[in-house]
This record gives structure tokens, sequence and C-alpha cells, in this order.
């Protein structure tokens, strides 16, 4: 147990999807995992356990930004013996080539945060996933036959910003990232340190460069499509 996870030893599995809202891991466990069970609950940050396909799996929210994925995917891989981490989540769109529901793999996260440099002292501004992780998921998604687009993210630490709205240009043109989300640098930033695995699939949910309005079905069928990618992954 830790001050943020009631689970005992053993609750979890070594495979962990984390979406940012622990709702939506609720919904992901009792959607797609059999014999599932709840196995935290602190601070509703909800964590089940179940089968896909006869492997064990974990679902269990990250809460928003990096500071709330930080401490629970370092005590998942710390304290749980948790080996491999794929978060799910949503991403804003920054160029017209990634439109609303595409399916990001990310190959790369590049931040402006103090994550890493106040965890272990780093001074990069980017964090990789796991190749070996991301090559899994590639082979799931050709398997599922749906397309994935490899991108560099930009992870955010702030979603309100007072600075010019086209500033989004600017990260994206000089630093190469095709959408915005807040999470991932932390995640690979804290696998790296520990010697685990983290991947991080994202469905487009909101475009800076269209206006383009979008129906709660599309949303549910992107949605899905990533998750039976990250799923499919850890069944062979
Ligand atoms: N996640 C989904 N959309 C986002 C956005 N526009 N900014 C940051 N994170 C996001």
């Amino acid at each position: 147990m830790t001050p943020h996870n009631n689970a005992k030893l053993g609750d979890i599995a070594k495979n962990v999807l984390m979406p940012g809202d622990p709702l939506r891991a609720k919904f992901i466990a009792e959607t797609f995992l059999e014999n599932v069970r709840q196995v935290n609950a602190v601070r509703n940050m909800f964590a089940f356990t179940g089968t896909y396909k006869g492997k064990e799996i974990t679902v269990m929210g990250s809460g928003m930004g990096m500071p709330s994925i930080g401490i629970y995917s370092y005590e998942l891989y710390k304290f749980y013996g948790v080996e491999n981490i794929i978060r799910v989540g949503s991403a804003g769109s920054y160029v017209d080539s990634l439109d609303l529901y595409d399916v990001v793999l990310a190959n790369s996260s590049w931040s402006q945060s103090t994550f890493a440099r106040v965890q272990n002292g780093s001074t990069s501004d980017t964090e990789y996933p796991s190749e070996d992780l991301n090559a899994r998921i590639e082979k799931a998604a050709a398997k599922l036959n749906i397309p994935l687009h490899l991108e560099k993210l930009h992870s955010s630490d702030v979603f309100y910003t007072e600075q010019n709205v086209d500033g989004y240009k600017e990260i994206s043109s000089k630093y190469g990232c095709a959408c915005v989300e807040m999470e991932s640098f932390a995640l690979f930033h804290n696998a790296k340190v520990l010697g685990k695995n983290a991947a991080c699939l994202l469905t487009i949910s909101d475009s800076f460069t269209s206006n383009k309005q979008t129906t709660a079905e599309e949303r549910q069928t992107a949605f899905t499509k990533m998750i039976e990618v990250a799923l499919e992954t850890f069944v062979d």
C-alpha cells in the first residue's frame, strides 16, 4: 500500500492501461475485461484488475497533468511491480494532417515542464516511450487494421494560457510537435528512471486548426479503437 493506493501487492497486474479519468477506467474495465475487481478507491482514483483474452490487466486513472500521473505511475512501477503502462488519453491537434479522432502513438514527448529536472536533475526537454512496447503496439494495430499516426507530442503543464492564441504554431514548427496533451513527459521519465516501459496512445479530441463538429458516436468509435489496440498489445 502507498499513500495514494490501497491495492494489495498482487492486486495489480504487470500490464496497466491508464486513462486520465478514473470513471473512464471503470468503463474500460466493465466493457472490455472479464472477472473484474476494484482494487483502489483512494481519492476516487479507481483501479480495476481483470482479464482480457485470459491475460491479467489493470486499468487505473492517472488524473490530469504531470504531478498526478507522476505519483500514480511511480508507485505502480516502484511498489507494485508493474512493468508496462500504456497511457490511453486524448490530445488537441496542432496540425491539419491530424484530424479529429485519429489515433496517435507517441514517438517522443517535448515539454517545458520542470518535472524531470526536479525528479532527478535531468535537463532534457524530450522524453521517449519504450521502443519495444511501441513496436508491440504497432503490431497489434496492424493486426486489427487500425491506422496509427506516429507523432511527437507537446506535453504541457498549462491548459488555459494567456499567451498568444497562435503560440501553438511556434511549438509545432520549432519543436515538431503535432498535438498537445499533459501527461506523457512525466510517464516516460518515470519509466526510464525505474527501468520500466511506457507508451502513450491518444485520440484527437480537439483541433487548434479547425472548428469541425463531431458526434458522440464518432467519439465512442475512436475511443474503442484505441482501447482495442492497447489491450491487444498485451495479448501476445
Ligand atoms: N488534451 C486534449 N485536448 C487538449 C488540449 N487542447 N490541451 C491539452 N491537453 C489536451
